[in-house]
């Protein structure tokens, strides 16, 4: 073997089991919001097309998806609360089915990072408590300055519950092979978590455990009407992202991590560092704590190319390895990989909003 072919002796192009499902390999399609889904949220055609071109993926995460119209946070974002979005999603999960692929979702309620814009009637966003987070929401005439949300009260967080529960199955019923509940990047279940923005005084705020209450129950409630291998779950614990943070990351996170294998997930995935940022953050601790709390698979995300990606695999760091920006302009990323071929970069004007431009036209390795 040459030196340039040295990434090859890899297991990350090796196949695995995850759960119920065998991927083809290591490498993991993180999920990625585009803002393409049309009236209703509905996903569209262009989406099975996108994510078949991406079906070299071990697995794909496909993008956050909205579990109820509260739960929506930026433009033309698709959702899994009726029949029409089963219908829209099944497309997509045939296709990638079809190309071998396997497809999980991610499961998502954004809390306070929306806009009365993208609310049902025109209502305030909510969050655990009513602190307004800087930064602007992506609605459908622009950027808005994000406003103050309301605080929920803890009789409306049954029903929230609930909505999990209900996007669960409707994801199996729409073909996923099963769904990441996203607790990551300053959403609602990450806002609950963390002390920056959780000042209730209920229940759900204060101690560490009253401010993970709310995530282990949708947890509890998703797995008890899907197989918990076929359910994942997603956090940041030393993000930044959608101006969050917490005062004791390590001691929240660990004790949510120790919580969580009481669930038997099939994954943990985790985002080490600030999203799409730097890996080391001020005031974070040493995330491989998570793994070796956490009695599953491990996904690794941020920052990584395929020499870390390698490097995480030999000195087994990592179960898995996703990927987040490289899949946009390169759809056949892990053939890109295995052939030691240079990356194309994305454009960053067609990555939020739009058609097939900066979406489905990225062309793959032979053509570009
Ligand atoms: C365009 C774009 C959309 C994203 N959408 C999501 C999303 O829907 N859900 C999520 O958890 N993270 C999302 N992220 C974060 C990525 O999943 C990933 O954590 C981040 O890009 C870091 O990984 P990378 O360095 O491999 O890109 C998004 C990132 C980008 C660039």
């Amino acid at each position: 073997m040459t030196n340039a072919n040295a990434h090859l002796h890899s297991d990350l192009f090796k196949p695995v089991q995850l759960g119920a499902v065998q991927l083809q390999n290591r490498i993991v399609m993180a999920p990625l919001t585009r803002s393409r889904a049309k009236a209703g949220d509905v996903p569209t055609e262009l989406a099975a097309e996108y994510y078949a071109q991406r079906a070299g993926a071990g697995l794909i995460i496909a993008e956050a998806t909205q579990i109820s119209p509260q739960g929506k946070g930026y433009a033309w974002t698709p959702g899994i609360y009726n029949e029409s979005h089963v219908a829209g999603w099944k497309k997509i999960t045939d296709a990638v089915h079809a190309k071998g692929g396997r497809i999980f979702l991610q499961l998502w309620h954004v809390g306070r990072i929306s806009h009365p814009d993208l609310q049902p009637g025109n209502a305030l966003p909510v969050a655990p408590s009513a602190i307004k987070p800087d930064g602007n929401a992506f609605t459908e005439s622009g950027f808005k300055p994000f406003v103050e949300p309301r605080a929920l009260e803890a009789s409306e967080l049954p029903a929230i519950v609930e909505q999990y529960k209900i996007a669960a199955q409707l994801s199996l019923q729409a073909g996923f092979d099963g769904v990441e509940i996203h607790a990551a990047n300053g959403y609602l279940l990450d806002q609950f978590l963390r002390d920056k923005t959780n000042q209730r005084t209920d229940n759900y705020g204060g101690s560490i455990e009253n401010r993970a209450r709310l995530l282990l129950e949708v947890v509890e409630a998703v797995t008890s009407v899907i197989p918990s291998e076929r359910v994942g779950i997603r956090l940041s614990p030393i993000s930044p992202a959608n101006d969050i943070a917490d005062s004791n990351p390590k001691a929240l996170f660990s004790y949510v991590v120790e919580q969580l294998n009481r669930y038997k997930l099939v994954y943990l995935h985790v985002v080490e560092g600030a999203t799409g940022g730097p890996r080391e953050v001020d005031g974070g601790f040493d995330l491989q704590v998570l793994r070796d709390l956490f009695k599953g698979i491990y996904i690794a995300n941020n920052g990584y190319d395929l020499e870390m990606a390698v490097k995480a695999r030999d000195r087994n760091l990592a179960d898995l390895v996703a990927f987040g920006r490289p899949w946009i302009a390169n759809p056949d990323l892990v053939e890109r990989f295995k052939a030691g071929a240079a990356l194309a970069e994305f454009n960053q004007a067609t990555l939020y909003g739009g058609g097939a431009e900066g979406y489905t036209d990225y062309p793959p390795m032979q053509q570009s």
